[in-house]
């Protein structure tokens, strides 16, 4: 017969341990990134919360829309059109690609080979 007074616990104890790591670094995990935001813009082209997470995604979507389905039209933010685009869209706006999409890429350990061939904006020197 099992023992249920000792598996029990036993289980706690061990799925505890087990996660420690997880819960552990839950409210503490290292210093996390602080991307600089573009100076003089309010709004990002979805909501902030959608962009923290899904970014790459949009991004896949607009290459496809661009690329494959020639669907070049402008999207609007606060009135002012601006391009389906990595370089002039994206970084048009987030012009320090450093202080922005690097400082939580390095953070994740990320490396998106995406500047293999599209250009980063210049840095200001
Ligand atoms: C092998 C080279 C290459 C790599 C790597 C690459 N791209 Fe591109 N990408 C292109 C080319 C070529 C175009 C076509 C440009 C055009 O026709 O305007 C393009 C177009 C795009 C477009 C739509 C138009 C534009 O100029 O931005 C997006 C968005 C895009 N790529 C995103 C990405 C993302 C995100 C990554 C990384 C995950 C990536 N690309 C990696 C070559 C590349
Ligand atoms: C019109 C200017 C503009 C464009 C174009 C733009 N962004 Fe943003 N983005 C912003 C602003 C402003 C914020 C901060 C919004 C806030 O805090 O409410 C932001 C926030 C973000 C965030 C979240 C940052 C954080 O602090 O967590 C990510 C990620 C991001 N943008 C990526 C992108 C990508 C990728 C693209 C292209 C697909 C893009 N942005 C296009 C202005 C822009
Ligand atoms: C708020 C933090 C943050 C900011 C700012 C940010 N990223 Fe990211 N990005 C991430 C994280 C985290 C991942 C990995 C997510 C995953 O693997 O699911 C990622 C993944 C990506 C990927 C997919 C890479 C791959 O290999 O799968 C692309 C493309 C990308 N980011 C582009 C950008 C661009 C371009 C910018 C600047 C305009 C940017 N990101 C800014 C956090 C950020």
């Amino acid at each position: 017969m099992y023992d249920k007074g000792k598996i029990i616990p036993g289980l706690i104890i061990f799925l505890g341990l087990f996660t420690f790591p997880l819960w552990y670094n839950a409210g503490n995990a290292g210093n996390p990134p602080k991307p600089e935001k573009p100076a003089g813009y309010q709004k990002c082209v979805r909501p902030v919360e959608y962009m923290r997470t899904s970014h790459m995604v949009l991004l896949n979507q607009w290459r496809d829309e661009v690329i494959r389905g020639d669907e070049r039209e402008m999207i609007m933010i606060d009135g002012k059109p601006y391009p389906k685009k990595l370089q002039a869209g994206c970084m048009g706006c987030h012009a320090d690609k450093k202080k922005f999409c690097d400082r939580c890429h390095t953070y994740a350990s990320v490396k998106p080979y995406c500047w293999d061939c599209h250009f980063p904006p210049k840095e200001k020197m």
